[in-house]
């Protein structure tokens, strides 16, 4: 199931599709919702519906390599199930991610943003994360700057992350500072249950920002690095960080 959503800040509009299934391209589709409706979400069955009328092709996307990680995470779940654990000397599975955040502006200071994922790893069906809402995965204000995220939605939901970084910026921040004044309020409304006994979060969320004069930066609860075109070249960059990983 993917979710995406984007913002055009020149025309001060978005779209965005939520528990999208066989479409391998579901930011397109957020586009279209922008761009031929007068909706900003589609979701599930209706979302696919729509694409399919655009011309989309229903595909199967579970590759061999997310099946096989399924698997292996299913058998590891816990000792009290009826799967038998995997044995100790293959290799364990860490979620996969794959959430991407862009947010781009123009020679002439206009500004946009969109946001793509197939969501948490094992979510339950359903499940809608950050990506797909305008405001939290992305948010794009033409006046100012644009800004999203990446790492575990539910807690950017929670602040209202791509909003609360371009209001941020708004105020004078720099986007790096205004990415980092962002993390710090998810601390604030963490519940204790994602907080480990070393103070430390049990979880990752970044967050990207660009502003109206093509300034940009990126900020993460652990060390992480972010691409960028500065205009002239694009690079690997560190993004700043509040913790560093225990070893
Ligand atoms: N940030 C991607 C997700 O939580 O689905």
């Amino acid at each position: 199931q993917l979710d995406a959503s984007c913002t055009h800040g020149p025309t001060r509009r978005a779209g965005a599709v939520a528990a999208l299934e066989g479409i391998k391209t579901p930011s397109e589709v957020a586009r279209l919702v922008l761009k031929y409706t007068d909706h900003i979400m589609l979701v599930g069955e209706g979302a696919k519906r729509f694409a399919l009328s655009y011309g989309f092709k229903d595909e199967d996307l579970l590759t061999p390599e997310a099946r096989q990680l399924w698997l292996t995470w299913r058998a590891n779940r816990g000792h009290a199930d009826d799967w038998m654990d995997v044995p100790e000397n293959e290799k364990m599975v860490v979620r996969p991610t794959g959430t991407i955040n862009l947010d781009l502006v123009n020679a002439r200071g206009e500004l946009s943003s969109i946001t793509t994922t197939s969501g948490v790893a094992w979510k339950i069906p359903g499940r809608a994360g950050d990506s797909p809402i305008t405001g939290a995965g992305q948010y794009t204000d033409n006046d100012v700057g644009a800004a999203g995220s990446t790492g575990l939605g539910e807690l950017n939901i929670m602040v209202c992350g791509g909003f609360l970084t371009v209001e941020h910026m708004r105020r004078g921040m720099k986007p790096t500072d205004a990415c980092v004044e962002t993390l710090k309020r998810v601390i604030a409304a963490a519940p204790p249950r994602l907080i480990g006994p070393d103070r430390k979060p049990l979880f990752d969320l970044q967050f990207y920002a660009v502003n109206k004069r093509g300034e940009f930066g990126a900020a993460s609860l652990y060390p992480a690095r972010y691409a960028a075109h500065d205009g002239s070249q694009a690079g690997l960059r560190d993004a700043a960080s509040l913790y560093q990983r225990s070893s």
